[in-house]
C-alpha cells in the first residue's frame, strides 16, 4: 500500500520541538490531568481507579461512555456510537469499511490531508471539491452536484473546517445531505471541531440524516488530546456493525483506563466546552487585531473551530516564512504549503492565552520587519 506523506503531520513532527511559542496547535489548551479532575469535581477518581481490572474492556467502547456521547446529539443512541483511537482512526475505519479499489470519492480541499490521501491509499479514485477564499471557504454546491455522477461512493466534508474555520450552517448542511444522498453516495462529515462555535452554530449532520456518518474526538474542543479517543456516530446500524467487524482486525478495543477518564469528562462536557470557548474568545481578538491592522494580510474570519487561515502579500513562500519565524522568534505555526495553498498560514488560537498573546505579538513584529 502506498501512502502520500501527511504534510502537516510531518511538518509538526519535524519542527515542533524547536517551538518556544506554539500557535500551530489545533487542540484547545490540553488539560493537565489534575486540572481536569478539579474542574469536574472528581479528585477522587484516581483512587477509585485502583480497583479497575485492566482487561480488554468493551470492544465497541464502555457503555457509560457511549451513553454520554449519545447525549451530545439529539437523535443518536448509544448503539449508534463506536469508540475509536481519535478521530483519525474513526475516519480511517469509515474508509476501510466503505471503500474498495477504484471506488469514487469526492473530498473537499484544502482539508486535513487524511480526508483525501487515506481513501487514495486504499485505491479509491479521489476527486477534490475546491473551497475558495472568495467563497468564504465554503463548498460550491452546484459544483458538488456536477461532480456527483451516480457512481460516487463517498463524499467527505469537515464541519467546522480545518484549516480555515469556515462553518456550513444548518441550511447548507441539509442541502449537502440532500444532494449527496439523492446521488446514492454516503456522506462522511468529520466534526472534530464541533461545539467550538464563535458566532453562529450548526447541528451535527448525524442528527439530520439516518445515513450520514460523523466522526469526532476528545482532542480539540474537549482538550483531552492525550487520551487518544474519538468516535464514529451513525444511525445506520448496519454500517456500524460492518465497522465493528473491521475493527476486530485493527484495534480490538481501546484502553479501559482511558475510557473511564473519558466517561467522567463527557458527563461534564458542557463545563469543558465553556472553558474552551472562553480561551478561544480571549485569543481571537488578538489575531483579528493583527490581521486587520495590516494591509498586506487578508482573511476570512473564522466562524467556528480553533484555527484560522490568513493570507499574506509578501515576497516569500509560506514554508520559508514559517521556518524563519521559528528560527528568529521561536514562534511555531503551520505554512499553507502543508495544505497545498501558498501564501497562507494556519494559526491555532486555542493555545493558553499568555502563550498566544506573546506569539501573536512576535509574529506581528516579524511580519512588519519582513515587509520593511
Ligand atoms: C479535521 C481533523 N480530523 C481528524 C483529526 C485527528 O485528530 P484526533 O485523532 O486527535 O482526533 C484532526 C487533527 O488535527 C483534524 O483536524
Amino acid at each position: 500500500m502506498k501512502v502520500e506523506p501527511f504534510l502537516v503531520e510531518r511538518y509538526m513532527s519535524s519542527y515542533e520541538h524547536l517551538a518556544k511559542l506554539n500557535i500551530a496547535e489545533t487542540c484547545v489548551a490540553p488539560f493537565r490531568l489534575g486540572e481536569l479532575l478539579s474542574l469536574i469535581g472528581r479528585e477522587d477518581l484516581l483512587e477509585e481507579l485502583r480497583d479497575l481490572t485492566l482487561d480488554y474492556g468493551h470492544t465497541e467502547g464502555l457503555p457509560e461512555l457511549r451513553e454520554g456521547i449519545a447525549k451530545l446529539y439529539r437523535r443518536v443512541e448509544p448503539d449508534d456510537v463506536l469508540i475509536t483511537r481519535g478521530a483519525i482512526e474513526a475516519n480511517f475505519q469509515v474508509f476501510y469499511t466503505l471503500l474498495e479499489p477504484e471506488d469514487k470519492v469526492i473530498s473537499i480541499f484544502p482539508a486535513y490531508q487524511q480526508l483525501y490521501s487515506a481513501p487514495k491509499s486504499l485505491g479509491a479514485e479521489v476527486r477534490l471539491l475546491r473551497l475558495r477564499e472568495e467563497e468564504s471557504w465554503l463548498p460550491d454546491l452546484a459544483e458538488l452536484e456536477r461532480m456527483l455522477d451516480g457512481g460516487t461512493k463517498l463524499v467527505v466534508m469537515n464541519n467546522p473546517h480545518n484549516p480555515t474555520g469556515s462553518l456550513m450552517d444548518e441550511g447548507m448542511l441539509k442541502r449537502v445531505i440532500e444532494i449527496v444522498e439523492s446521488s446514492g453516495a454516503y456522506l462522511l462529515c468529520d466534526e472534530s471541531y464541533h461545539g467550538l462555535f464563535l458566532d453562529s452554530s450548526s447541528p451535527s449532520a448525524a442528527d439530520l440524516s439516518e445515513r450520514v456518518i460523523v466522526t469526532r474526538s476528545f482532542s480539540k474542543p474537549l482538550s483531552l488530546t492525550g487520551l487518544r479517543l474519538g468516535w464514529i456516530a451513525s444511525r445506520d446500524r448496519g454500517l456500524i456493525e460492518e465497522m465493528k467487524l473491521r475493527r476486530d482486525y485493527v484495534s480490538i478495543s481501546n484502553s479501559i483506563l482511558v475510557e473511564k477518564i473519558a466517561a467522567e469528562a463527557i458527563r461534564n462536557a458542557s463545563k469543558i466546552y465553556e472553558r474552551s470557548l472562553s480561551i478561544l474568545r480571549r485569543n481571537l481578538p488578538r489575531l483579528r487585531e493583527l490581521v486587520e491592522s495590516r494591509d498586506y494580510l487578508h482573511w476570512v474570519p473564522p466562524k467556528a473551530g480553533s484555527v484560522a487561515f490568513p493570507g499574506y502579500d509578501l515576497n516569500l513562500g509560506s514554508e520559508e516564512l514559517a521556518l524563519r519565524l521559528l528560527r528568529e522568534e521561536g514562534v511555531f505555526l503551520v505554512p499553507g504549503s502543508c495544505f497545498g495553498i501558498e501564501k497562507h498560514l494556519r494559526i491555532g488560537f486555542g493555545a493558553r492565552p499568555e502563550v498566544f498573546e506573546e506569539g501573536i505579538a512576535r509574529l506581528g513584529s516579524f511580519l512588519d520587519r519582513l515587509r520593511g
